[in-house]
């Protein structure tokens, strides 16, 4: 009966392993994402099935395994809820911490297979003990440092935290030996698997994967996020091995590289060195607060953008979080509409990090119905910023700070960045002076060609649109 089910379960994993591939193939275009959710749940309902099917099947006349059983489903069906409950109550906005804290549940759970693997008689011998005790070291760590670095990026991300980096005397001497420590005491556990080396490399790696994450600033919390997918790949993968399951190994595998490829992607996207965002900003020196101001701002009113907008013949509009914040997309998406059936040409200049998630402000004008064509990438639209009119900044920051591009002490110094400043004429729509996500003043906002309209962005969108109608109006009128 075992023997049989284990064969069975065997074949679905091969089955749910593709479905993952497939899964990971169409979410990587537009068109084809929507198959790919379909093949990755269909994956993970096949891979849940066989491995309760297998459990149960060994669980069959044998009322002392019927525990392990009931625990299973028991987990799945509560874990399930929990999780189908998070989905749907999940902001977008929130889905970045979202996948943070879920990212700390595989490396918890790496780290309890470990353990469990260290505790229990496996009657290996040899050199497949020694094998052994190197994957239960490994998995350990691994799984630790993803726990514990998953939860500062949670912390930071939900700004429960300052989003500042931690900046320890001798920080970089404190990874780099973390790590030599890592590969001393592996050997030495491999040697003699004694159980204070295990205690002693799960603290090592809880305070590693906390410090990693806690030295990045949060400018650079993109990258940190699918580093951190990647590291919880491979904690999968080293519980896989443990646990002899094929499936977890492949599965792991493909969201280790396959997050490992995204982070490379972009660190190059914001010109980030990837070895060092991946060693805790190894080799980045403390910058500057950069919280020091700078001159006196100009405040316009609605009245005046619309005043502005009427008399423009090209604007281009860079959001950013504060439009997903204020869910300002459709008011922008009618406003754009108005705009050019008055013979405006408006486009938009997305930054590849604007928001909080890959293709954030994609996704929101998308759903305000705004024309693909007219929505360009950041370094399809900067070389054109200084031709256009007028620019209207809704609701970013970071991304359209000239500190990036013109002072080498900030925090963001290299990232590339929408530059808007170049434009006679720059709206920028926020609450206050406050700094953006990486705690970085902006500069822009003290220019001379820059005006600030206080208020929440989707009301300032509206009031815009309002005094455009009026004045429509009027002319008519008149
Ligand atoms: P941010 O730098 O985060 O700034 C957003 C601005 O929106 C804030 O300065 C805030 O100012 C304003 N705001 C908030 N709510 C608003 C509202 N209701 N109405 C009007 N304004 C509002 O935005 P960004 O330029 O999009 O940059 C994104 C940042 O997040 C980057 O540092 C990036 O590295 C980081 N990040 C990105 C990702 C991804 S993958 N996209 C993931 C993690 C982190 P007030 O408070 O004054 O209103």
């Amino acid at each position: 009966m075992i023997p049989v089910a284990g064969a069975i379960a065997g074949a679905a994993y091969i089955v749910a392993a593709l479905l993952f591939i497939l899964s990971l193939a169409g979410l990587s275009k537009h068109e084809t994402s929507r198959r790919g959710v379909t093949y990755g749940i269909a994956g993970m309902v096949i891979a849940l099935v066989a491995t309760v099917g297998v459990t149960a099947a060994g669980a069959w006349g044998r009322p002392e395994a019927v525990t392990g059983l009931v625990l299973l489903v028991a987990a799945v069906l509560i874990g399930g809820a929990i999780g189908l409950w998070r989905a749907r109550i999940v902001e977008m906005t929130g889905m970045p911490e979202l996948i943070a804290l879920l990212h700390s549940f595989v490396g918890l759970a790496a780290v309890l297979v470990g353990w469990n693997g260290a505790l229990y008689e496996t009657g290996l011998e040899g050199a497949l003990a020694d094998i052994h005790h190197a994957e239960v070291f490994i998995g350990v760590f691994i799984g630790g440092v993803t726990f514990t670095g998953s939860i500062v990026a949670f912390l930071k991300l939900s700004a429960r935290i300052s989003s500042r980096p931690l900046m320890l005397p001798g920080k970089n001497a404190l990874n780099v030996g973390a790590l030599v420590a890592f590969v001393v005491l592996t050997v030495w556990y491999v040697v003699t698997p004694e159980l204070w080396l295990l205690v002693l490399v799960t603290a090592l790696a809880l305070a590693l994967g906390w410090h990693l994450v806690a030295s990045i600033g949060g400018g650079d919390m993109p990258v940190v996020v699918s580093m951190l997918n990647s590291y919880s790949g491979w904690a999968a993968a080293a519980a896989g091995f443990l646990l002899n399951n094929d499936l977890l190994i492949v599965t792991g595998a493909l969201v280790g590289s396959s997050g490992a490829y995204l982070s490379y992607i972009m660190c190059k996207a914001m010109n980030r060195s990837f070895l060092s965002v991946i060693a805790g900003g190894f080799g980045i020196e403390a910058p500057r607060t950069g919280e020091e101001a700078a001159g006196e701002h100009r405040e316009i009113d609605a009245e005046g953008a619309a005043d502005l907008l009427a008399g423009a013949a090209r604007v281009v509009i860079t959001p950013g979080y504060g439009m997903a914040v204020a869910q300002a997309q459709h008011g922008v998406a009618d406003l754009v509409q108005r705009l050019r059936e008055h013979g405006v040409d408006v486009r938009f200049g997305i930054h590849p990090v604007a928001g909080r998630l890959p293709g954030h402000m994609n996704v929101l004008l998308a759903e305000a119905k705004v024309p693909y064509d007219i929505v360009l990438e950041m370094d399809e639209i900067n070389d054109e910023l200084s031709q256009v009119d007028v620019v209207l900044v809704i609701g970013a920051n970071d991304t359209v700070n000239p500190a990036a591009a013109e002072d080498p002490g900030s925090p963001i110094a290299g990232m590339p960045v929408l530059r808007v400043w170049e434009a006679p004429n720059v709206i920028v729509f926020k609450r206050s002076m406050a700094s953006g996500y990486a705690g970085v003043q902006n500069p822009l906002f003290y220019r001379e060609n820059t005006q600030m309209l206080f208020g929440d962005a989707k009301d300032k969108v509206d009031e815009i649109l309002t005094h455009l109608v009026k004045e429509a109006k009027a002319t008519n009128r008149s």
